[in-house]
């Protein structure tokens, strides 16, 4: 009997890069997304990996219709339930300056899109007392920033559902981990300027695999970013108003 990994947003790279390695230890994977011919392609990947078993499915976070088919699914699956979300979006924030009716899409993108499939998914998980939840927030979530605060807000909502969802799942043995991920090279950094502690999804999925081996709460990827963010949030409100970065 094998368990059940839901990658929600499985074409983003990192979640690729995850999909990959969760198949080698035989768990069956669900990878969901917008992009059907991408999501072929990851599917025959996970495949020759080792997943017991492979499929794409429909998953758009704006349409809570689409969660149906996949709840459906894992429902009738054996064996334990986990779910990894890897959705979100990052438009320019000038764009969103410009143009306020884009929040309503990033914060459904980045939160209530996926929390609201997380809180359908939950009695499932309750119901099989075990299992794992991994969800991907950000660094810009820890501290409101010019240059990402309408991202960065959707992505602190996202964190502390996920702090609450953890208090809740924990009692039932579901463990809920937040990622934290500083900048890595994927679609989403690509044609920006050059950052910082820049990590690969590789990179980002070896420190998501070794925090759930240790079934740790909150991890930063890299690392390093955790000092980052402690500094970044130290820094008084009086200066911090006056920086760009
Ligand atoms: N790259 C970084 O530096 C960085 C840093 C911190 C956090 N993160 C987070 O890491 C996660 C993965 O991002 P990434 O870097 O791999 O970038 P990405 O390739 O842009 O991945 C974003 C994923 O979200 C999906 N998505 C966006 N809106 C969606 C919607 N309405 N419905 C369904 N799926 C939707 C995208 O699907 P489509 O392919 O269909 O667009 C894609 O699979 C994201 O949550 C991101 O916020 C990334």
């Amino acid at each position: 009997m094998s368990d059940t990994w839901i990658i929600l947003g499985a074409t983003s790279s990192i979640a690729r890069a995850f999909a990959r390695e969760i198949s080698a230890t035989g768990a069956g994977v669900v990878l969901a997304g917008r992009d059907m011919a991408d999501l072929a392609a990851t599917e025959a990947d996970c495949l020759a990996r080792g997943a017991a078993y492979a499929k794409s499915m429909a998953f758009d976070a704006r349409d809570t219709t689409s969660f149906d088919a996949i709840l459906d699914f894992v429902g009738g699956q054996a064996g334990m339930l986990n779910a990894t979300v890897f959705v979100g979006s990052m438009p320019d924030q000038s764009e969103i300056d410009s143009d306020p009716s884009m929040i309503a899409g990033v914060v459904t993108d980045s939160f209530t899109g996926p929390a609201n499939f997380l809180q359908r998914l939950a009695p499932m998980m309750e119901e099989r007392g075990g299992g794992a939840v991994v969800g991907v927030g950000s660094v810009a979530g820890d501290r409101g920033r010019l240059g990402n605060y309408v991202y960065g807000a959707a992505k602190a909502g996202f964190a502390t559902y996920l702090s609450g969802l953890r208090n809740r799942l924990g009692r039932e043995g579901v463990h809920v981990m937040t990622v934290k991920p500083g900048p890595v090279d994927t679609a989403m950094t690509w044609g920006l300027d050059s950052m910082p502690f820049m990590t690969t999804p590789d990179g980002a999925v070896a420190d998501i695999l070794k925090g759930l081996r240790k079934k740790r709460n909150v991890i930063y990827t890299a690392g390093i970013w955790r000092l980052v963010m402690f500094v970044i949030r130290s820094v008084p409100e009086p200066i911090f108003k006056k920086l760009s970065i």
